[in-house]
């Protein structure tokens, strides 16, 4: 969960380093390092607690030349977050420095033997023992020193390995966690993802599991961990170099949720232009018969990205009419789950490396179902373990809090639901006509939703300094009030519930006092009455309201204090609008009170620990 960078060139490697870390810092931010082989064949390390500020000011005031290195930022799993615990770590000669992504799960085996065999331990961390097993194997070799030592090593990692005595030599391996080659002119780099070299190269070898690579300022030789040789053809980076910058908004999270137009138009492209044609959905992998012949699909995933499959799963019954579960990754494994033959799953990601939504897949894999993923970094592992992917085209996202990821994630499945439902007979001809016409229209209102950021904003300061909040939805709109909820609590800490609005009389409307704002959200639809209903409840006992309400609507103003408004569409697709106000309210209200929008305490974006 942590950010790997290597640099080996001309340029000074802190530099680079501390440029492709600031673009990682989403993964983990409690602190950093940096190791360099300067020029005079000696290596420094310079570590921080903290974030990347802290490293580039501790680099200020004591510079380190040299243009081979490698970088680290850090969220912790072994070990508090300190100077003596973050990476990079070296070997007992200081000779040997390595940064490393992953949990090594037999650690504390290694660490007793390693021990008994004289090495001394200084972190608490799992990741020392690797680089104290490469030392014990080095022999003037580096990568063989390596690859010995993988034998022994369970658990995964990327990992990237400088030398003192080899100035002209860095070394990347992988199993499980992310890693890639940047490949430059005299110069190369190595990352945990791409976005993180994007700035001096858009060619890429994405490095697979148990794979690794040697390399030097002109070449780069790919290898498995036995050393048999891996042709690989590069990868070219999609999206321009200035992608992942801020484009003038005060926040990656604020940039993200205003590119969700754009990123919807792009999603839509080549697969609906006309709402009388058919989708056409390149990468899913599956026959008409295959989809004829389904019996069940499961969606799984973590956090926004299981609020997308929830509404995945209301969509493809309703919609598809195929049965449909919808399962929190990191439970699916622990009830052993029976997978019926003519099973779907419906993997979704926004990295494609969440730990437990990979150990999900496999599971689902195994036991004989079709895995079909909903991804958006291209190439990631979930996107090449599945047997069919869609991707969502968000380009990179980068803020902590999923905003453009979660409305592509619907729209992406929205269109395999329509596709299926088109395959099976499942609509007529005119439902789904009038789908895709919706569909078409979303880009247009997520615009004019945006236009309304003023109105979400006034909103926002009559509520930020509430301590508690309840997010009420029904239908394919419980999990807006879920994810509404998640996106508040995250990144401003206040204390947020997103309910069923049904469930609230079960419990939670003894919560229910002035201090506490329900968000209800309230478009007209096969559950508006009740929804009015569960409004009434709560205004009778003095609980403040928004309602989220499609325009013209004369009900809900007459009911709750304040409004969100949202275009209208048809029910089905309004999770996709509906989350767009939710979004701004949160943001505006994290910024109010001064939080760490884009990195909020305790987060990482990715999460590839179980
Ligand atoms: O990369 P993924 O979509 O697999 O990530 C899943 C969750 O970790 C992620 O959605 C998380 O809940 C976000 N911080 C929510 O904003």
């Amino acid at each position: 969960m942590c950010g790997i960078v290597g640099y080996i060139g001309e340029r000074q490697a802190t530099e680079v380093c501390l440029a492709g870390l600031k673009r990682l810092e989403y993964r983990g931010y409690d602190s950093a390092g940096i190791a360099v082989v300067q020029d005079d064949g000696t290596l420094e390390v310079t570590k921080v607690v903290g974030k990347l500020a802290n490293l580039a000011q501790a680099l200020e005031e004591q510079p380190v030349d040299g243009t081979l290195g490698v970088g680290h930022t850090r969220w912790a799993t072994h070990g508090k977050p300190s100077k003596i615990n973050s990476h990079p770590h070296t070997s007992n000669d200081g000779r040997i420095a390595l940064v490393h992504n992953g949990i090594i799960e037999n650690y504390a085996e290694l660490r007793d033997q390693l021990t008994e065999e004289g090495f001394e331990f200084v972190s608490e961390t799992d990741t020392e023992v690797i680089v104290h097993l490469v030392d014990k194997y080095y022999d003037g070799d580096l990568a063989e020193a390596f690859r010995m030592a993988a034998r022994d090593l369970e658990g995964a990692f990327a990992v990237g390995i400088v030398c003192a005595d080899n100035p002209d030599q860095m070394v990347a391996a992988r199993r499980f966690s992310p890693l890639v080659v940047g490949i430059g002119e005299g110069e190369n780099f190595i990352a945990s993802d791409m976005g993180a070299v994007r700035e001096w190269t858009d060619q890429v070898y994405v490095i697979d599991d148990d794979e690794m690579a040697v390399i030097t300022r002109d070449s780069i030789e790919l290898t498995d961990l036995e050393g048999n040789p891996v042709e690989r053809e590069p990868y070219t980076i999609p999206w321009p170099a200035d992608a992942a910058q801020k484009g003038g908004h005060k926040h990656f999270m604020h940039k993200e949720i205003h590119e969700q137009p754009r990123a919807m138009r792009e999603c839509l492209l080549g697969r609906l232009s006309d709402p009388e044609k058919s989708i056409n959905l390149e990468g899913l992998n599956m026959s008409e018969q295959e989809i004829q012949s389904l019996r069940k699909v499961v969606f799984t995933a973590c956090g926004t990205a299981y609020h997308a499959g929830l509404v995945g799963r209301f969509l493809m019954e309703k919609l598809a009419r195929i049965p449909s579960e919808a399962d929190l990754a990191a439970e699916l494994r622990a009830r052993d789950p029976v997978v019926l033959d003519g099973t779907l799953a419906i993997v979704v990601s926004q990295s494609g490396e969440t730990a437990d939504t990979l150990v999900a897949l496999r599971e689902l894999k195994e036991k004989g179902a079709k895995v079909v993923s909903v991804v958006n970094v291209v190439d990631s592992s979930i996107a090449r373990e599945s047997d069919g992917v869609v991707y969502i085209q968000a380009g990179p996202e980068i803020g902590v809090a999923s905003t453009k990821a979660y409305t592509l994630q619907i729209l992406t499945i929205a269109l395999i639901v329509a596709h299926f439902a088109d395959v099976r007979g499942a609509a007529s001809e005119h439902e789904l006509i009038e789908l895709r016409r919706a569909m078409l229209k979303l880009p247009e209102q997520a615009q004019e939703l945006l236009e309304r950021e003023e109105d979400v904003k006034r909103v926002a300061e009559k509520y930020y300094e509430s301590p508690n909040a309840l997010y009420l939805g029904r239908g394919v709109n419980l999990p807006s009030a879920m994810e509404g909820a998640l996106k508040l609590k995250e990144i401003s800490y206040i204390h947020a519930e997103g309910y069923s609005a049904g469930e609230m009389k079960h419990g939670p409307i003894a919560l229910v006092e002035p201090n506490l704002f329900t968000v209800a959200i309230a478009v007209k639809g096969d559950v508006y009455d009740k929804m009015i209903g569960n409004i009434q409840e709560i205004k009778a006992r003095s609980g403040p309201v928004i309602g989220v309400a499609f325009d013209g609507d004369t009900e809900i103003p007459r009911q709750a204090d304040d409004v969100l408004w949202v275009p209208e569409c048809p029910e089905l697709v309004s999770p996709v609008t509906t989350a767009i106000p939710l979004q701004l309210l949160s943001y505006h209200i994290a910024d109010m009170l001064g939080r760490e929008i884009d990195q909020p305490r305790n987060l990482a974006k990715t999460v590839t620990v179980e």
